[in-house]
């Protein structure tokens, strides 16, 4: 249908995710609680700079003398850095000579490269992504023309549903891609175990299926190898595999907007040649990754002593998540008599979903302005360490119970 107007296009629902940052603002009640957008919160609310990202927006002043073009690589050794901090420096390694990386504007910039990527190889390929997956991951390979369809992968009542999981991917045809969390899955908070990671990886080898690795969390589940530990040995074992990276959770820079894809050949020139399908989109698209955030990324992996006090401040963080995780779970728990909530301990990351209809996440938020994405997912990190009681009385308030 042509339009005679673009005015006469009709307007968008409103982002399931970004409506509540608008909306919780707009919030006058005090003691508000903002469990919506997936950033993380330290215990006074704020999301703070990173300390090694504050030390190295020091140091920038004096590195950048001028603002011209880098070029579609970026930051200089930024690209690197990252395909490093994916592959880690176990067994992994030894792929880096047959992996290329450039850098993208976040996490959605990456996933954004990997289907006009897919686009340009694989067009006719399904995108297999987990029941539910994130909000985002639809549109995005939806704009690069693929169908998405999905493999079972959580409910509230069963957790991982690893045998259906395999059941549907037993339906995809070679070439199809397999889109999987790194790890901290979102919005759910499940990850694959290790012997689902194995037996995922069996199938998509078997299968010849393209894995696509979703990392947005790393270092925030329970450790910078072990987050990473399935994915390693899954690519490992790939002919090809795509990885998409997001620095905005796990270094703070949400939006600076830093990220990367890292493309895992068969041969070292296979690779290369792909690198330059990769970076013809991205000129397609952005032309020049911002260099700034890649900057301070670049200096927080490469610079020892930030390295360090940035691995140890994640480690922080990633300690209050599992507080807090143990804090709702009791105070849910003692709320309704039952270990209903007992998931919460086990799950990774910020996200979890609670058993919360839409009708009870909007009663959440009327009633005592406590507010959390439309499926029910909340982030923990929004939960006040003193507030652990009075959520968990809302929780029961809305559910009836
Ligand atoms: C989220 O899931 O809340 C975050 O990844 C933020 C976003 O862009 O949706």
């Amino acid at each position: 249908m042509i339009l005679k107007r673009l005015g006469d296009l009709a307007a968008q629902p409103a982002d399931p995710l970004l409506s509540i940052i608008g909306a919780f603002r707009a919030d006058e009640r005090p003691g508000k609680i903002d469990l919506g957008v997936g950033v993380y919160k330290d215990a006074s609310g704020a999301t703070p700079i990173m300390q090694a990202i504050r030390s190295a927006h020091g140091r920038i002043a004096d590195l950048e003398t001028s603002k011209v073009y880098l070029g579609p690589k970026g930051w200089p050794g930024f690209a690197e850095a990252a395909k490093g901090l994916i592959l880690g420096e176990g067994e992994a390694a030894g792929l880096s000579g047959r992996a290329v990386a450039t850098p993208t504007p976040g996490g959605c910039g990456a996933l954004r490269l990997a289907g006009e990527l897919l686009r340009r190889g694989r067009p006719d390929a399904k995108i297999w992504a987990s029941d539910p997956t994130w909000a985002n991951h639809k549109p995005i390979f939806a704009a690069c023309g693929f169908e998405m369809v999905h493999y079972p992968y959580f409910d509230r009542d069963n957790g991982l549903l690893v045998e259906p999981m395999l059941a549907a991917l037993e339906g995809a045809a070679p070439g199809d891609v397999v889109l999987l969390h790194g790890c901290c899955h979102n919005p759910t908070g499940e990850d694959l175990t290790h012997e689902a990671w194995s037996a995922v990886s069996d199938l998509i080898i078997r299968k010849d299926l393209l894995p696509l690795v979703d990392v947005a969390y790393h270092g925030l589940g329970d450790g910078m190898d072990k987050d990473l530990a399935g994915m390693r040995a899954l690519i490992a074992r790939a002919p090809e595999a795509i990885v998409t990276y997001s620095f905005s959770k796990n270094m703070g820079l949400y939006r600076d907007r830093v990220g990367a894809i890292m493309f895992l050949g068969q041969t070292k020139e296979e690779a290369a040649a792909v690198d330059t399908h990769i970076l013809a989109a991205a000129r397609q698209s952005w032309s020049m990754p911002p260099t700034y955030g890649e900057a301070l990324a670049y200096l927080a992996l490469s610079e020892p002593a930030l390295r360090t006090a940035w691995i140890d401040e994640l480690a922080g963080m990633r300690a209050r998540v599992a507080g807090l995780r143990a804090g709702a779970a009791r105070a849910l728990g003692e709320r309704f008599g039952n270990d209903r909530f007992g998931f919460l301990t086990r799950q990774k990351g910020m996200f979890s979903m609670l058993p919360l209809s839409r009708d009870d996440v909007s009663a959440l938020r009327d009633r005592h302005a406590i507010y959390a994405a439309p499926d029910g997912r909340i982030n923990i990190c929004g939960l006040p360490e003193d507030a652990m009681d009075r959520f968990a009385a809302a929780v029961a308030d809305v559910v009836g119970a």
